[in-house]
C-alpha cells in the first residue's frame, strides 16, 4: 500500500509499565494517524518459549488487549490481533528458519545473554528472532517500532527478506526502524538499569494500573542524590534526571520546560510535581483498563475481528511464499 505497513508486537506478559507505555505504546498509537495501514499484534507465541502458567497466559492475554485499547489503540484504524490466532505466523516461521544460518543466530546479542542464563533453554529461546521476521514480513511491512534492544532482531528481519527475494524472486519489502524518541525510563530503584517487568523489587516500576497512592509511594521512594536542586543530566545525576524525564514525557512538555517548572523547588517537592503528572496521565487510562477487564467478551470480539482482519492480509502472501518454494 502507498504510504507503508506498520507492524509491531508485545508480548502478553500483563499491565505494561510506565517505560513500555512512555517507550513504545504511546508511539504506537500516533502512528495510527501517520501510516494507512497499521497493525499491532499480542504475539504470544513468543510467551511460551519458557514454562508458562496456561491460565495465567489466557488473562494476561486478555490483559494486555486492555491496556492497549485503552492506551488508545484504535481497532478502527488498527488492526489488533493475537499472533496464535494467524496460524501462518508459525508457517511462515518455519520456511524462514530454513532460510537461516545457524552462525547467523548465535551472531544475535540475545543468543548470548541466554545461553549464559539458560542452559537447558528451548530451542524457541533461541529462534524466536526468525518469528519476529516471520511476523513482520508476513504482513510485507515496511516500518517497524523498536526499541534500540531489538534493532538487531529488525537486521535478521531485513536479511532474511533479502535472502527470499533473492533465491525465490522479489517478494518482501525490507522493513525499515521506526526509533521512538522518547529517552528510556530508568528503574526508580536503580537509575543505571530501565524500568522492566522483569525488576523483582516493586518498588522500581510503575504498572500503568497503579493507584495514584501507589505511585505517590513509588516517586517518594525514588533513588535520587544529595544535591536538592532539579537538573537535567543523566550521566551525573541519573536518578534526578530520571524523574525530569517522566515528568516531562507524562505533562507532554520538553525537558528544558520540565527543568524549569521545577525552578525553586527541592527533589522532595518536585516529586509531588513528578506525581502529579504521573497521576494525571495514568488516570484515565487506569479507569479504562478496569472497565475493560470487566468486559471480556468485548475483549475477545475485537481480537476474533482483529484476527480475521490480519489473517486477510497474511493468506494472500503466504499462498505467495508457498507457491515460490515449491508447496
Ligand atoms: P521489559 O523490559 O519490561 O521486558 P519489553 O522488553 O517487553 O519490556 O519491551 C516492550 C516495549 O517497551 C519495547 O518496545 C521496549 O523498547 C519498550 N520499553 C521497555 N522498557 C522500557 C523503558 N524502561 N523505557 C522505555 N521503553 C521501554
Ligand atoms: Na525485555
Amino acid at each position: 500500500p502507498g504510504g507503508g505497513r506498520v507492524f509491531s508486537g508485545i508480548q502478553p506478559t500483563g499491565v505494561p509499565h510506565l517505560g513500555n507505555y512512555l517507550g513504545a505504546l504511546e508511539n504506537w498509537v500516533g502512528l495510527q494517524n501517520q501510516y494507512p495501514s497499521v497493525l499491532y499484534s499480542i504475539v504470544d507465541l513468543h510467551s511460551i518459549t519458557q514454562p508458562q502458567d496456561p491460565a495465567l497466559l489466557r488473562s494476561n492475554i486478555l490483559d494486555m488487549a486492555a491496556s492497549l485499547l485503552a492506551c488508545g489503540i484504535d481497532p478502527e484504524r488498527a488492526i489488533l490481533f493475537q499472533q496464535s490466532q494467524v496460524s501462518q505466523h508459525a508457517e511462515l516461521s518455519w520456511i524462514l528458519g530454513c532460510l537461516t544460518s545457524m552462525p547467523r543466530l548465535r551472531h544475535l546479542p540475545q543468543w548470548k545473554m541466554k545461553s549464559k542464563v539458560k542452559k537447558e533453554g528451548s530451542v524457541g529461546l533461541y529462534t524466536y528472532p526468525v518469528l519476529q521476521a516471520a511476523d513482520i514480513l508476513l504482513y510485507k511491512s515496511t516500518h517497524v517500532p523498536v526499541g534500540e534492544d531489538q534493532v538487531q532482531h529488525l537486521e535478521l528481519a531485513q536479511d532474511l527478506a533479502r535472502v527470499f527475494n533473492n533465491r525465490y524472486g522479489d517478494l518482501f519489502p525490507e522493513p525499515s526502524a521506526l526509533l521512538s524518541s522518547t529517552r528510556k525510563v530508568k528503574s526508580l530503584r536503580d537509575p543505571s538499569a530501565k524500568m522492566s517487568k522483569s525488576d523483582p523489587q516493586t518498588m522500581a516500576t510503575i504498572a500503568i494500573t497503579d493507584s495514584p497512592d501507589d505511585i505517590a509511594l513509588k516517586v517518594r521512594r525514588a533513588v535520587t542524590d544529595f544535591t536538592s536542586e532539579v537538573t537535567f543530566d543523566p550521566e551525573t545525576r541519573p536518578g534526578v534526571s530520571n524523574l525530569v524525564t517522566i515528568h516531562a514525557a507524562t505533562a507532554a512538555i520538553g525537558v528544558e520546560e520540565a527543568v524549569c517548572r521545577a525552578r525553586g523547588m527541592d527533589t522532595a517537592a518536585y516529586k509531588t510535581l513528578v506525581t502529579e503528572a504521573v497521576v494525571q496521565r495514568l488516570t484515565p487510562i487506569r479507569e479504562e483498563i478496569r472497565r475493560l477487564r470487566g468486559d471480556r467478551a468485548h475483549l475477545e470480539a475485537v481480537l476474533a475481528r482483529g484476527a480475521l482482519r490480519a489473517r486477510e492480509l497474511a493468506a494472500p502472501v503466504l499462498q505467495e511464499v508457498r507457491q515460490r518454494v515449491g508447496f
